[in-house]
C-alpha cells in the first residue's frame, strides 16, 4: 500500500474511488467536497438535506458516479465535530477510514485535503500517511486459505490538495509518515511472528537484512564472544535453550565524533518463565516478549531512511527463556559484564537480566544516553493499563525530550518513580542485587534493578508490557502487536540531531 501526494482537482483523478470528507452538522459544502458534489449534480447536498448523510465520525456512504467522474464511485466519509480535527484525530480517522475502504473493496483511492482542515500541510500529510499505513496493517501470512484472510487490499491512496503551493510540504509529510509507519509495521511483523518462526537466529537475520537495505552496520555477538565479554547475566537466561543466543548490535553513524544514543531492546523470543515456569493459560502471548528488540530494530530502519545528523547504537540481546536440565536455577548467582553480581531468585524475571548486559555493553561503547524498551513486568498493566507507557528516567531533560517525542508521535508516556527506598526491596543477602523484589511495586523494583546498570549515564526505561498488544481494531491499532513505541523513539532521535 502506497500513499502519494498530488495537486489538482479531485474530480479529475484517474482512480477507482474518490473520497470526500464531511463534518457533522455541515450545511454548505466547500472545497473538494463541493466540487465533487457539483460534478454529481448535487447528490451529496441532497443526501445531507434528507438526513441520509450526517457527517458523524466514521460514517461511510457510497455513491455511484454514473460516469460523471473518471472514478466509479464517491465515498463520503463523516469526520464528526470540528473540534476533533487535531493531528491525533486525523491519524485515528485515517486508520479507521483505511479499513472502511478495504471493507468496501476499494483499490485505488483519491482523497481531498481541505486547507481549512489542515493549515499545516506537512503535519497532515504525515498524520494521514501514518494513519493509512498503520491502520491497514494486517498479519495474515499464515492463513493458507484465501477465505480465511480479510478480503480486499487497498493498493494506493492519493492525497489531493487543490493548492500547488502546499504540495512540497504535503509530500514531505507523506514521505516521513510512510517511513515511520512502515518501520512500525516491521516491528509488528517481527513481534507477531510465533516463536518457532522468530528464534534469536531469525531475529538476527532480519536485523542483518534491514542493515543491508538501509546502510546500517550490523554485528551479531555470538555466545562465545558474549562469554569473553563477561555477559554472564544475559547468558544465564540462554542456558536452558537449545537455540543459540544472538546479541544484536546495529549502528547508525551520521553524527561525526559525537557520542552515540543507545537504544536497548529486550529480546526474549519466548518467555516460558524458565524453571520458575509460567502457567499454561495465556503463555502464547510470550512470543511477543521480544517486542523491545523489534522496536529498536524498527526504529533503526526509520532512522537510517530519514538520515538525521546523529550517531545511534541499537542493542538487542536476544534469547529464549526455557526450562531444561541446563537452565539457570532459583538461587543461582551470576555476574554481569560490569562486574555486578546478581542472585537469580526467579528465572521468570529474565528481562532485567538480559538488559543488564545490554546496558553495560552500551556504556562500554561510550553511549551518552541510554533508552531501553522492554515488555518487562505484568505489574505495568495493573498500574497504567494499556493507555500510557510506564516510563522511568534518572534524568529530567531526557524524560522531557521523550515526552515531547511521544506527543509528536501520538503516543503517551507517564513518568514513574525511582525513590531510593525501592532499592531496599532488591538488596540480596548473598550478591549485589537480587532479580525480584516481591509483589509490591513490581514495575518500579524492576526499573531500580536496571538503574544500577546505567550507573551515572542519563537513562530512561520504557516498560511496554501492557501496551505492546492490542485486542481490538481502533484508529492506528489493529489486533496483535501495536508497534509502540517505535515512532516515539524515532522522534526522540530526530530531536537530538544536529541542525
Ligand atoms: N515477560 C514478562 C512480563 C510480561 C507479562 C510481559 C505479561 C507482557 C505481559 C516478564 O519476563 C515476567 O515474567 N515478569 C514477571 C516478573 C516477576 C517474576 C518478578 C512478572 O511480571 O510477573
Ligand atoms: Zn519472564
Ligand atoms: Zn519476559
Amino acid at each position: 500500500m502506497e500513499v502519494r501526494a498530488a495537486t489538482g482537482s479531485l474530480t479529475e483523478q484517474q482512480v477507482e474511488t474518490v473520497v470526500v470528507e464531511v463534518g457533522e452538522g455541515t450545511a454548505r459544502l466547500s472545497g473538494p467536497a463541493a466540487q465533487v458534489d457539483t460534478a454529481l449534480g448535487g447528490a451529496i447536498t441532497s443526501m445531507l438535506r434528507d438526513g441520509l448523510i450526517s457527517g458523524r465520525a466514521g460514517e461511510v456512504t457510497s455513491i455511484a458516479s454514473l460516469g460523471r467522474l473518471p472514478a466509479k464511485r464517491v465515498i463520503v466519509h463523516g469526520t464528526g465535530k470540528a473540534e476533533a480535527r487535531t493531528v491525533d484525530g486525523v491519524r485515528t480517522r485515517a486508520g479507521n477510514l483505511g479499513r472502511a475502504l478495504r471493507g468496501v473493496d476499494a483499490k485505488s483511492v483519491a482523497i481531498g485535503i481541505q486547507e481549512s482542515d489542515s493549515p499545516n500541510a506537512e503535519a497532515s500529510g504525515r498524520a494521514l500517511a501514518e494513519g493509512f499505513v498503520l491502520g491497514l496493517y494486517r498479519f495474515d501470512r499464515h492463513h493458507t486459505r484465501a477465505e480465511d484472510r480479510p478480503r480486499g487490499a487497498v493498493d494506493a491512496i492519493t492525497l489531493v490538495d487543490a493548492s500547488a503551493r502546499r504540495l512540497a510540504a504535503l509530500q514531505r509529510g507523506v514521505e516521513a509518515g510512510s517511513i515511520l509507519a512502515e518501520a512500525t509495521n516491521l516491528t509488528r511483523d517481527l513481534a507477531n511472528e510465533p516463536a518457532n518462526l522468530m528464534t534469536p537466529t531469525i531475529v538476527a537475520e532480519r536485523a542483518q537484512a534491514v542493515a543491508a537495505e538501509t546502510g546500517l552496520e550490523c554485528t551479531i555477538i555470538e555466545r562465545a564472544e558474549a562469554e569473553r565479554l563477561g555477559m554472564g547475566s544475559y547468558l544465564s537466561v540462554a542456558n536452558g535453550s537449545v537455540q543459540p543466543p544472538k546479541f544484536i548490535v546495529l549502528r547508525y553513524r551520521n553524527g561525526g565524533r559525537t557520542r552515540p544514543i543507545g537504544l536497548i531492546g529486550k529480546g526474549i523470543t519466548f518467555d516460558t518463565g524458565g524453571i520458575s515456569i509460567k502457567p499454561a493459560l495465556g503463555m502464547e502471548r510470550m512470543k511477543g516478549d521480544m517486542t523491545g528488540a523489534a522496536s529498536v530494530i524498527g526504529a533503526m530502519q526509520a532512522i537510517a531512511r530519514l538520515g538525521p545528523g546523529v550517531n545511534v547504537l541499537a542493542i538487542a540481546p536476544c534469547t529464549e527463556n526455557m526450562p531444561s536440565g541446563s537452565a539457570t536455577k532459583p538461587g543461582d548467582v551470576v555476574y554481569a559484564m560490569d562486574g555486578q553480581s546478581i542472585e537469580v531468585l526467579n528465572t521468570d524475571a529474565e528481562g532485567r537480566l538480559v538488559l543488564a548486559d545490554g546496558l553495560a555493553y552500551a556504556r562500554r561503547e561510550n553511549c551518552a544516553t541510554l533508552v531501553d524498551v522492554a515488555t518487562l513486568t505484568g505489574a505495568m498493566n495493573v498500574a497504567l493499563g494499556n493507555v500510557r507507557i510506564g516510563t522511568f528516567a534518572n534524568n529530567d531533560r531526557l524524560f522531557a525530550d521523550l515526552e515531547r517525542a511521544a506527543a509528536a508521535a501520538g503516543e503517551r508516556l507517564w513518568r514513574m518513580p525511582l525513590d531510593a527506598e525501592y532499592f531496599d526491596l532488591i538488596k540480596s543477602d548473598v550478591a549485589d542485587l537480587k532479580n525480584t523484589g516481591g509483589a509490591p511495586a513490581g514495575s518500579i523494583t524492576a526499573a531500580k534493578f536496571l538503574e544500577r546498570f546505567a550507573h551515572d549515564t542519563p537513562w530512561a526505561h520504557l516498560d511496554i508490557a501492557a501496551v505492546s498488544d492490542s485486542t481490538s481494531e481502533k484508529g492506528v491499532l489493529v489486533k496483535g502487536s501495536t508497534g509502540s513505541p517505535v515512532r516515539t523513539l524515532v522522534h526522540f532521535v530526530l530531536g537530538r540531531a544536529r541542525g
